[in-house]
C-alpha cells in the first residue's frame, strides 16, 4: 500500500495502478461506514485509491474542525487490510495553497436540508471533492448514503462538470442497535450515547408505518419527530420528507421519498435518513436491518 501527500507523488504512484481505479474521498477516522465503501470498490476494480483528508471548507467557523478526531495510524492499518492500493494524505497547504480562490458551487440542492442549516458547507464537499476527482481522475467513486444530500450533490456536480467518473453509491452501515455509524458518535458520553438510539427508531417506525400502507408524507414524518420529541437529551432540527433525486419536498401521498433528519444530542449534530419505496441496493440492505 502506497502512502502519498503531495500531487507530483500522488501522481507517479496513480500511472502504475491498474484501470478501472475506484476512489473512497473520505476525512479519516475510519469506522465499518467507510470501510464498506472500500469493500465494495476494492469488489468493483483493480486498484483502490482512499483519500483522508478532514477538509476545511466544509466547517464553518463554529463548527467541530478543531475536534474533529483523527487517528491515521490506525486508519492505515484498516485501510491496508482491506487491500487498498494507495492512499492519499494531502495537507492543507497541498489543497488550499495561499492565494487559493476558486470554488466549485452546485447552486440549487446545496441550500435544502442541510444546506439550510449549513449553509457553507457544500461548496466546500464539491470543491474538494472537485479538486479530489481532478488529481486523482479514477474511473468510480464511492459515497456513502449516510450522506445522502451530498451523494445526490456530487451526482448533480459530476453531471454538470462532465466528469468521466460513476458515482456508487453504498448503504448504510449501523451499529447494533441501530445508530448510523459515524465518525462524530465518538463525541457522545454514555447517556447521550443511548438517547441517539431516538433518531434510527423513529426512522424505522416511520419504514414500519410505510410497509404497512401508510403513505402520508405529514404522517410518516410526525412518526419519526414524536420519537425524537420523546427523548429529552435530543433536540430536533429537522425532519423531512423529500423526493430522492430532487430533494423537492413531498406533501400528501407519497409512492417513494428520502425521509431525512439533524438532531442535536448535546453539542453533537447527528444525521439519519431512510429511503421508502426505492428499489436501490441503499434501501434494500436497510430494510434487512431491525
Ligand atoms: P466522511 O464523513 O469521512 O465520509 C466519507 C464517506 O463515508 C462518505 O461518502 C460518507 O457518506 C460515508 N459514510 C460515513 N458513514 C457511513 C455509514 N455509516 N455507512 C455508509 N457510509 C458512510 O463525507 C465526507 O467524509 C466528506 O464530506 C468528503 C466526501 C470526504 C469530502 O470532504
Amino acid at each position: 500500500m502506497k502512502i502519498v501527500e503531495g500531487v507530483p507523488e500522488l501522481w507517479a504512484a496513480l500511472s502504475s495502478l491498474d484501470r478501472p481505479l475506484g476512489f473512497v474521498p473520505t476525512m479519516g477516522y475510519l469506522h465499518q461506514g467507510h470501510l464498506s465503501l472500500v469493500r465494495q470498490a476494492r469488489k468493483e476494480n483493480p486498484s483502490v485509491a482512499v483519500s483522508i483528508f478532514a477538509n476545511p471548507a466544509q466547517f464553518a467557523p463554529d463548527e467541530d474542525l478543531e475536534s474533529y478526531p483523527r487517528n491515521i495510524k490506525r486508519d492505515l492499518e484498516f485501510l491496508k487490510a482491506e487491500g487498498t492500493d494507495l492512499v492519499w494524505i494531502p495537507t492543507v497547504p497541498v489543497m488550499y495553497p495561499e492565494g487559493y480562490q476558486t470554488w466549485v458551487e452546485v447552486t440549487g440542492l446545496s441550500t435544502v436540508l442541510e444546506g439550510s442549516f449549513r449553509p457553507t458547507h457544500f461548496r466546500g464537499v464539491t470543491t474538494v471533492v472537485a479538486k479530489l476527482f481532478n488529481a486523482v481522475g479514477p474511473d468510480r467513486a464511492y459515497f456513502g448514503q449516510k450522506d445522502a444530500q451530498q451523494a445526490v450533490v456530487i451526482k448533480q456536480m459530476v453531471r454538470d462538470l462532465n466528469y468521466p467518473i460513476e458515482i456508487v453509491v453504498c448503504p448504510i452501515v449501523r451499529e447494533e442497535d441501530g445508530l448510523a455509524m459515524s465518525s462524530r458518535n465518538t463525541y457522545l458520553n454514555q447517556d447521550q450515547r443511548l438517547a441517539a438510539r431516538c433518531l434510527s427508531q423513529g426512522l424505522f417506525s416511520a419504514r414500519d408505518a410505510f410497509l404497512a400502507g401508510e403513505r402520508r408524507a405529514e404522517v410518516l414524518k410526525g412518526i419519526v419527530s414524536d420519537q425524537v420529541q420523546g427523548e429529552p437529551l435530543a433536540d430536533l432540527q429537522y425532519v423531512s420528507c423529500a423526493d430522492p433525486e430532487t430533494l423537492a419536498e413531498l406533501e400528501g401521498e407519497v409512492r417513494s421519498c428520502l425521509i431525512s433528519m439533524a438532531v442535536l444530542v448535546g453539542k453533537t449534530r447527528l444525521i439519519d435518513n431512510l429511503l421508502l419505496g426505492v428499489s436501490s441496493s441503499a434501501e434494500l440492505e436497510t430494510q434487512s436491518i431491525s
